[in-house]
């Protein structure tokens, strides 16, 4: 560990200032120190996913990401900043509709990931889905139904905000 220090960072559209060291993972400081807790500890080994949030919009495993390594213009997205206060995102909602999780630890992740999916590509086939979704691992066995939930929003052309 090197000595904390602080650092400024661009969570969900809002300027913090953490301290930490440099090498601390970025899934620490979300958790226990801005009390983003949606974002969950799995494996630590960047093998599950359960920790994924966006950087500039695409997809990294917050345990394998040094604080230290990023740039203060960089844009964290966590699962609290989808949707607005109150409201589930689509993507959020189709979850819920379709019941896609069991335990639902895996669920941040997997939608974390999903909406980085559908920002790049916003109609996906089953395939593209499966493909994208297939390093994030869930324990309940929810496939199918995450597989619906994003395949409905994929399909979407209502334009409601994400
Ligand atoms: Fe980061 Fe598993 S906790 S990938």
């Amino acid at each position: 560990m090197t000595r904390p220090r602080s650092f400024a960072l661009r969570v969900n559209g809002v300027d913090r200032t953490v301290t930490a060291a440099s090498d601390e993972p970025l899934l620490w400081v979300l958790r226990d120190q801005l009390k983003l807790t949606g974002t969950k500890f799995g494996c630590g080994e960047g093998e599950c996913g359960a920790c994924s949030v966006l950087v500039n919009g695409e997809v990294y495993r917050s345990c394998m990401v040094a604080v230290g390594d990023l740039s203060p213009g960089d844009e964290i997205v966590t699962i609290e900043g989808l949707g607005q206060p109150g409201r589930l995102s689509r993507l959020q909602q189709a979850f819920v509709d379709h019941t896609a999780f069991g335990c639902g630890f895996c669920t941040p992740g997997m939608i974390v990931t999903a909406e980085s999916l559908l920002r790049s590509t916003p109609h996906p086939t089953r395939d593209e889905i499966v493909r994208a979704m297939d390093d994030n691992l869930c324990r309940c066995a929810s496939y199918p139904a995450i597989v619906e939930a994003i395949a409905e929003v994929a399909g979407d052309d209502s334009t409601g905000e994400g």
